[in-house]
């Protein structure tokens, strides 16, 4: 008998390039679901414009994205890749549900009050509605899994409050959907500052790695990783939160466990060594995604027809879910 696999959605802003929190947080755990689940993977780009942006940029920015996600391993026979603001969809249905979601509940999100204190009075309102916007992608699909790194864990529990909301003032119309958190990587730490979250928009560079570094620059990065004083190599986030992101990074680069790469090292006597096999590990890791992206990267062609591919597919899926929306919110349609 056949059963019918479950929708994975799950995106990025084009904010640049990929990081190494956004690869193992995130791209490394899309892959491994690419055969056994319904696979659905766009580019936030709308999400984006929240912040003061370049619009040159962003178009570039967008392209280089889908072109890290096939790099990555994405593979797009086997999977939707697409665009955000190509399908009419995630905002109508954003506006729906901003309807029913207590701006309070908004104020309060982590993400807003963050970012918010760094543009401070010119704060848009987007920023406010980012949340909302995140889950009209997201049941807009019917996602039943939504993979994701740690820093997104209240945004899909907000998601679920508004399906919940809608579905219980009107009836049932969305799936609530879970997160799918991996054991590793899900929240990798600046290296120059590893109690912060690595962040692109991190002042120190050397803080975070991208997947379009030489290797050189990421052992540069990984051996002067900010460590914690003392010399043995353990897993404890509170007194060497150093060690135990270097520690992260390895068991996901490698697809082991915390458990199994802290045993690995433990009679180490120094960090020396430590930090050089995980510069070594990332490396393997990266090398061959910059390799393949710099290629995929030149065929504008390819990347523009995989992104029309994934937007057919996407907007046909959409189209359904909003006119069932609608009907159900009492529009008249069409
Ligand atoms: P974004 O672009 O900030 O990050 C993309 C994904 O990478 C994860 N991530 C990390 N994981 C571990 N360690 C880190 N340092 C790290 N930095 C980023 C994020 O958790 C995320 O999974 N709002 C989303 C984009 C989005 C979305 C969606 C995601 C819009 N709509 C619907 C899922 C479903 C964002 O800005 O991710």
């Amino acid at each position: 008998m056949e059963t019918t696999k479950k929708v994975i959605l799950t995106g990025m802003q084009p904010t640049g390039k990929l990081h190494l929190g956004s690869l193992l947080g995130a791209a490394n755990n899309w892959r491994k679901m690419l055969d056994s689940c319904d696979c659905l993977f766009f580019l936030a780009d709308q999400h984006a414009i929240t912040m003061p942006y370049e619009p040159a940029e962003l178009r570039k920015n967008t392209l280089d994205c889908v072109a890290q996600y096939v790099a990555c391993g994405l593979d797009p026979k086997r999977c939707k890749i697409f665009l955000q603001s190509q399908v009419i969809g995630h905002t109508e249905l954003m506006w729906i549900l901003s309807c029913l979601t207590p701006i309070g509940q908004l104020e309060r999100m982590t993400q807003f009050k963050d970012k918010s204190k760094k543009v401070g009075d010119s704060v848009c309102s987007g920023l406010l509605f980012y949340p909302v916007l995140m889950a009209a992608d997201i049941l807009l699909y019917s996602a039943d899994l939504v993979p994701i790194g740690d820093d997104q864990k209240q945004h899909l529990e907000i998601t679920r409050d508004i399906a919940q909301k809608f579905n219980c003032t009107f009836s049932e119309t969305f799936t609530i959907p879970e997160p799918y958190i991996g054991e590793t990587g899900a929240r990798i730490m600046a290296l120059q500052n590893p109690t912060a979250k690595m962040s692109k928009s991190d002042p120190n560079q050397n803080s975070v790695v991208y997947v379009t570094d030489s290797d050189d620059a990421i052992a540069k990065k990984i051996t002067g990783a900010v460590t914690d004083s003392g010399s043995g190599v353990s897993f404890d986030p509170a007194a060497k939160p150093g060690i135990a992101n270097l520690l992260n990074i390895y068991a996901a680069a490698t697809d082991s466990t915390i458990e199994k790469s802290a045993t690995q090292f433990e009679k180490l006597a120094n960090y020396a060594p430590f930090k050089r096999t995980v510069a070594d590990a990332v490396i393997a890791k990266i090398s061959p995604i910059r390799d393949r992206y710099n290629e995929i990267a030149k065929n504008r062609e390819y990347l523009l027809s995989l992104l029309e591919d994934g937007r057919q597919e996407a907007q046909k899926r959409a189209s359904k879910m909003m006119a069932k929306v609608c009907r159900n919110a009492g529009f008249l349609g069409n």
